[in-house]
């Protein structure tokens, strides 16, 4: 699978929806997530992304990102169509502890 990690968090550009084959992404109030079971493995969204947030699950570390794409994929609405990013994502783009800053 590929999950969304911590850049996606308060920048949100959702380039990433347009392309997926199985429309598994689905999105919170700062960050989307990619069903891990839904997700087939394509790859064509990681390359999308302007904040390379999109990884394959076969990097290393990536076991906490898997059970955060999962648990609020369970949660959240889908989402198939992009939409504007969020209000400063040019700057937020790249900044560390994403997750621990903005995400709640
Ligand atoms: Fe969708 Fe393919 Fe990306 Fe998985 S890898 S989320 S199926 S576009
Ligand atoms: Fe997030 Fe990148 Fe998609 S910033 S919304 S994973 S295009």
């Amino acid at each position: 699978t590929y999950v969304v990690t911590d850049n996606c968090i308060a920048c949100k550009y959702t380039d990433c929806v347009e392309v997926c084959p199985v429309d598994c992404f689905y999105e919170g109030e700062n960050t989307l997530v990619i069903h891990p079971d839904e997700c087939i493995d394509c790859g064509v969204c990681e390359p999308e992304c302007p904040a390379d947030a999109i990884r394959p699950d076969t990097e290393p570390e990536m076991e906490k990102w898997v059970e955060f794409n999962r648990k609020y994929s369970e949660l959240w609405p889908v989402i198939l169509e992009k939409k504007d990013p969020l209000p400063g994502a040019e700057e937020k783009d790249g900044e560390p502890n994403k997750l621990e800053k903005y995400f709640s």
